[in-house]
């Protein structure tokens, strides 16, 4: 019996899509799942061509791969990855490949690839974006780790993904455990930009006033022009979706407290953890956490109801400079993601080619932009860049848009409309492009109280004063 090539653990809506988009593309594939109903799906949802299998029992579904196994596994993160680990590492041979498409913490694929190895069995890391939609038309693919299963892969991953000018979303994304380190770091930016856009979609609702049906017009500009982005288009298409349930638009009647997986606080956590400041997407991350407390705001509301909102006199003007300082946030939001990359990069020797993770995010993820095609020509010219800020064809760009970003800050903060994403994309801008901070000030502090000294600016060395006191 001829074999098939790839195998898929966990057919829910991504593993489903992602095992036809394989089968679309030629390649065999069975797929396994414990429940029977997904199975049965699975088969249903096959077209004509495909060479689908589906199992429902690990044994049968490892006997019908080709050797080396590539199996793909497209199941929740944590417990669920070790647990089919566990159950299905007996049945491999030596040289099968698991492959891990979900979103996992990098330390935990770090265990796993040390703990498949001394089974010799190869373990990978690969970060999938683009939702189900995504997963089935073609995602953006950020794979990692073993370069030996990599190669196996690499013909699949190339057909099945997004492309764009003909180039596809999938490229090798450094040692260890960096797919799923890039995938993180994806999302960590998908928040930002997320946050953002909620504020700009704030500020023109209570700021200018406008409606559903006025939104879905400035949307639709922007994604026209330099802002064309995924997340500017859905949130264009949001606006225009009628409830099913009410005569309203649906977005009216969504309660306003947002959820998270994880991911974000990851990239948060990761950041202080090597030192990286990426505070758009801190932010980000404590606004989600903020919006569950609801009945407290509602509380607080009540107390401190003195704000009253002031409409901006030219509106037109208005929409513009909140499109330049989401566009400009956007770019800063994307800067610290990208900063974070090429620390985490140094500090576990992942190699990370940063030209290749911003070519790879054009297409088919949720953070794609034509922006980061501008990113492609920086980092093409200067693979090493440390900053997205630091390149000069970017910096004028910023140059073009600040003044919008700084007046729209300003503005919501004078009318107290929270726009805690902008003010951070903003405050992070001013500190990054100020040669002298005042934190001096702070060293003097630290040494004051702490004797934890201080370096000069004038001379080598590390230094401690005794302090006066005022009341001596
Ligand atoms: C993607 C997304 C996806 C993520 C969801 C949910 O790239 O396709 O990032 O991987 O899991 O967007 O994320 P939160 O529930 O944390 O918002």
């Amino acid at each position: 019996m001829e074999g098939y090539s790839y195998g898929m653990v966990g057919l829910g809506v991504m593993g489903r899509n992602l095992l036809y988009n394989i089968a679309d593309h030629g390649f065999s594939i069975a797929g396994f799942d414990l429940d029977e109903e997904k199975i049965k799906e699975l088969q249903n949802g096959a077209t004509s061509g495909m060479k689908v299998k589906g199992t429902g029992s690990l044994e049968d579904f490892v006997s019908v791969l080709e050797t080396p196994r590539k199996i793909i596994l497209m199941v929740p993160a944590g417990k669920p990855v070790d647990a089919v680990l566990e159950s299905i590492t007996p049945l491999l041979s030596k040289g099968d490949i698991v492959i891990d498409a979900g979103n996992s913490y990098f330390e935990d694929t770090n265990r796993r690839i040390a703990d498949l190895a001394s089974k010799n069995l190869h373990f990978m890391g690969m970060g999938v974006s683009g939702g189900e939609k995504g997963a089935r038309t073609g995602p953006s693919i950020m794979p990692g780790g073993d370069l030996e299963a990599f190669t196996q892969l690499k013909p699949m991953l190339e057909a099945i993904s997004a492309k764009v000018n003909d180039e596809a979303c999938t490229a090798y994304m450094g040692k260890g455990s960096a797919g799923n380190y890039v995938k993180m770091v994806h999302n960590g930016i998908e928040y930002a930009i997320m946050q953002l856009i909620s504020e700009a979609y704030d500020l023109l609702k209570r700021g200018a006033n406008l409606n559903n049906d006025q939104l879905y017009e400035v949307f639709k500009e922007w994604n026209n022009g330099e802002m064309n982005s995924f997340l500017i288009e859905i949130t264009r298409d949001i606006f225009q979706q009628k409830d099913s349930l009410t005569d309203n638009y649906l977005v009216d009647q969504i309660l306003d407290m947002a959820g998270a997986k994880g991911t974000g606080k990851w990239t948060s956590e990761q950041a202080m953890e090597i030192g990286v400041s990426i505070p758009t997407i801190d932010i980000a991350v404590t606004s989600r956490i903020l919006s569950a407390y609801k009945d407290e705001r509602i509380q607080a509301s009540q107390l401190y109801s003195e704000k009253e909102i002031v409409s901006p006199e030219d509106i037109d003007l208005f929409i513009k400079e909140v499109g330049d300082a989401l566009f400009l946030a956007t770019l800063i939001s994307y800067a610290q993601g990208l900063a974070l990359l090429v620390k985490a990069s140094e500090e576990y020797n992942f190699e990370i080619p940063l030209k290749d993770v911003v070519k790879i995010w054009r297409g088919g993820c949720i953070i794609r932009s034509v922006l980061l095609e501008k990113f492609y020509s920086a980092y093409t010219q200067d693979p090493n860049l440390s900053n997205i800020l630091l390149d000069q064809d970017i910096a004028l760009l910023v140059k073009s848009k600040i003044k919008g970003l700084r007046k729209i800050a300003g503005y919501a903060t004078t009318n107290g409309i929270s726009s805690l994403g902008l003010q951070t994309a903003l405050g992070y801008f001013d500190a990054y492009t100020t040669e002298s901070l005042p934190v001096n000030l702070i060293q003097a502090q630290r040494d004051y109280f702490g004797a934890h000294t201080y370096q000069r600016i004038d001379r080598e060395g590390v230094f401690h004063t005794s302090w006066q006191s005022a009341n001596n």
